[in-house]
């Protein structure tokens, strides 16, 4: 009998603790694949109501059906078609996003890599990297930190990159974009921390995504050797990092970086 009213109570602390963004509304661009949907679905398993933002219609349906049959809101997930690279489609996600409630959580996964050696990059590439990866951050942060403003909450996780610390050959354009999102991201949480909107970033190391699949077997394997934890990561190892800086309420203007320890070899 007492153990049976300890294991009623430890399930029923587990669910309030497993519910803890219950009401809330995390927006999350990339949330339809990789480390962007699983971000999506630890916060759906939180209790969040999640927006998925990509341009692949199949994509953001499978990803928000996924969510809907497997973590029940009040009002259903939500998916929306967006290509970041351009300013009047944000705009117009965002009128729609406002339509929903106030956003809690601005989760910044959308990116795009061409991995090339500069001499190579043709401009048409250079420009996507930077309009999707940069641009399209700094966007989304400047129309929805707004929002955030005038109700004085909000928390903004942007993804960018160990490259976009160290660097990596091959990546000089990649690591441009991700560099300059640390650098706007620091600077943005020292203009709104004050308000009450934490802003910090993840960098991940190599994680097994579409973006890595296409890396030929040999060069995963010399990487993996340069990696303390001799392997990549999972999206879901990033998920995790996100949902604790979504928690701590006292980090702000931080760069987690999550990469097995590849920075340190
Ligand atoms: N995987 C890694 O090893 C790694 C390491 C360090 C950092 N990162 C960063 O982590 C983030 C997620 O990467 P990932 O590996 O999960 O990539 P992924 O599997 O290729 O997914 C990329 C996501 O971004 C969306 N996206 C790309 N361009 C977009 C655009 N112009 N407008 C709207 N959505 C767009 C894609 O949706 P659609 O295709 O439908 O547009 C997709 O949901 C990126 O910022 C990446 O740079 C990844």
């Amino acid at each position: 009998m007492y153990k049976f009213f300890i294991r009623k109570f430890s399930s029923l602390a587990n669910q309030a603790q497993s519910k803890s963004f219950k009401g809330e509304l995390a927006v999350i661009t990339g949330g339809t694949r990789g480390i962007g949907y699983s971000i999506a679905q630890k916060f759906a398993q939180n209790g969040a109501r999640c927006v998925l933002i990509g341009r692949n219609k199949e994509t953001i349906e499978k990803a928000r059906n996924y969510l809907d049959k497997n973590f029940e809101v009040d009002n259903n997930h939500i998916g929306y078609e967006c290509d970041l690279r351009i300013p009047a489609e944000i705009e117009k996600l965002v009128i729609n996003i406002s339509k929903l409630q106030n956003v809690d959580y601005l989760i910044n996964a959308a990116g795009v890599s061409y991995d090339s050696l500069i001499v190579k990059l043709k401009e048409k590439e250079v420009d996507d990297i930077i309009q999707t990866n940069l641009l399209g951050t700094i966007y989304m942060c400047s129309h929805i930190s707004k929002q955030m403003i005038k109700v004085r909450k909000g928390c903004i996780i942007n993804i960018s990159s160990v490259a976009g610390l160290y660097g990596n050959s091959g990546q000089s354009i990649y690591s441009a974009s991700k560099a300059g999102v640390i650098g706007f991201s620091k600077s943005l949480a020292k203009e709104i921390s004050r308000k009450n909107i934490r802003v910090n970033v993840i960098a991940p190391g190599f994680i097994e995504t579409d973006m890595t699949s296409t890396m030929s077997e040999s060069a995963k394997e010399s990487y993996k050797d340069k990696i303390l934890m001799q392997r990549f990561g999972k999206p879901e190892e990033v998920a995790e990092a996100a949902l604790y800086l979504a928690k701590a309420e006292y980090v702000t203007g931080q760069t987690l970086v999550v990469d097995g320890g590849l920075a340190l070899s």
